[in-house]
């Protein structure tokens, strides 16, 4: 009797999962086998995609995937969140990340290194019509080349256009003249003919932000991104150089704010960057999340950072490359998808997390971890041993969208897959 009713429970445990997530028909099953966090399961719906980057989901439920030097592919999704039906939307090479679609969804943007392009698209049928040109243009197109786009759901005539550095450390973009290692804010509904220039035009959410490639808007409507500190760091006290690269510097969530008005506020880069590892800088005593300089002189130190730069909202693991953030419908998590490290051993990254959030009686919507937590993230969509990745033998996050009942789909551009990842 105990067995039969164990037996049963089982069965119907698995049956009941089965019911969630049956495998996507036709799809593989991924590459390489992830763990989930209790509660969740996933299933791969995309296989022998072209680098698949950001991606994002219109009204109707039609799922479009930027693919690396192909172009815009759109995907007719299932109840069961599987992909039925897949098209080329727009052929052009030169698409390497970015997409949005505007709040009426008769404009659909995406981005290349340089350009923001837009189109006329179909809400109904999911059509693109006639390329409607740049929107934006002059940005760089050596170093990172990504430009994540979004629009802010309050006030929907903006496009805000994230720019990374051009190196690892770009001196001149202290100056936010330079436009790069920035967040810039672009007002659509008075878009110049031929489009804005990047460098010039636009106004600020923030500069000395390396490379910024996550954006989300939280349940008020504010700003936050997730930022790709640098490589290779050493700290040189006195002329004696050590290097700390393995767990320093931090990857950076940064609360950027109100993109309606100018936020000419500085995060440090290319001079200040967040401790991860305080063990691995042992002149000076530091707490995770606090600010330092490579090298310290008279008249600029870790002090002065402490002063003039904003720090980070929450610490990750260095390298692990947050290359997304989306929160949940309630804003009570911020998921990132985190590519993974290439410069550490072992490597870390390589799975999505969950920032847990919460209001505050302030009413602002801040990581329930403090600052200077190394627990501020949660492993929801993880590999089995993270210490062994690599792009053959892990997936590599990169975009996240949710859908309308709330499913995550989180891209892989290394392997090609798309997956989606359900709680409950
Ligand atoms: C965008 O420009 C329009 C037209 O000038 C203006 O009415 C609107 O307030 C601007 N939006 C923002 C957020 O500045
Ligand atoms: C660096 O040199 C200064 C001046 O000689 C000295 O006061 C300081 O303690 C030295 N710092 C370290 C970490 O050795």
């Amino acid at each position: 009797m105990k067995t039969l009713r164990t037996t049963t429970i089982v069965l119907a445990i698995a049956l009941s999962i089965q019911a969630l997530l049956p495998p996507c028909r036709n799809i593989p099953t991924s590459l390489y086998p992830y763990k989930t966090a209790p509660g969740w399961s996933y299933v791969k719906v995309a296989d022998g995609l072209h680098s698949p980057r950001d991606l994002i989901f219109d009204t109707q439920g039609r799922l479009l995937i930027v693919e690396k030097d192909v172009g815009i592919s759109q995907h007719i999704v299932d109840t069961n969140g599987c992909i039925t039906n897949t098209r080329l939307l727009i052929e052009n090479s030169d698409l390497n990340h970015g997409i949005c679609l505007s709040a009426d969804e008769e404009t659909l943007y995406a981005s290349s290194s340089s350009s923001v392009f837009s189109w006329a698209y179909d809400p109904v049928t999911g059509n693109v019509g006639r390329s409607l040109g740049p929107v934006i243009s002059g940005m760089a197109t050596s170093g990172h080349t990504t430009r994540t786009i979004a629009i802010p759901p309050h006030r929907t005539d903006l496009l805000v256009v994230s720019h990374g550095s051009n190196s690892n450390i770009d001196q001149d973009t202290s100056n936010p003249k330079v436009a790069r290692a920035i967040v810039k804010v672009f007002n659509m509904s008075i878009t110049p003919i031929g489009g804005y220039d990047f460098v010039s035009q636009g106004w600020n959410a923030g500069f000395g932000l390396r490379n910024e490639v996550g954006l989300a808007f939280d349940g008020n409507n504010m700003l936050w991104g997730v930022e790709n500190s640098a490589d290779n760091f050493a700290r040189t006290i006195n002329g004696t150089t050590t290097d700390v690269h393995t767990d320093n510097p931090s990857e950076e969530l940064n609360f950027l704010g109100d993109v309606t008005v100018p936020n000419d506020n500085w995060y440090g880069y290319p001079v200040c960057f967040t401790v991860w590892n305080p063990g691995e800088l042992l002149d000076h005593v530091f707490k995770v999340g606090q600010q330092f300089v490579q090298t310290p002189t008279p008249g600029f130190n870790d002090d002065t950072c402490a002063q003039i730069s904003v720090p980070p909202a929450l610490s990750f693991q260095a390298h692990s490359a947050p290359l997304d953030c989306k929160f949940d419908a309630k804003f009570s998590n911020l998921f990132v998808a985190m590519h993974g490290s290439w410069n550490r051993q072992p490597p870390m990254g390589y799975k999505v997390v969950a920032v847990p959030f919460a209001q505050g009686p302030d009413g602002l919507y801040t990581p329930t971890a403090a600052s200077w937590s190394i627990r501020g993230s949660i492993d929801v969509f993880y590999p089995p041993d993270e210490t062994q990745c690599s792009s053959s033998t892990c997936i590599r996050p990169v975009g996240l969208a949710f859908d309308a009942a709330g499913r995550l789909y989180v891209t892989s551009d290394a392997s090609g897959e798309v997956f989606l990842l359900l709680q409950g």
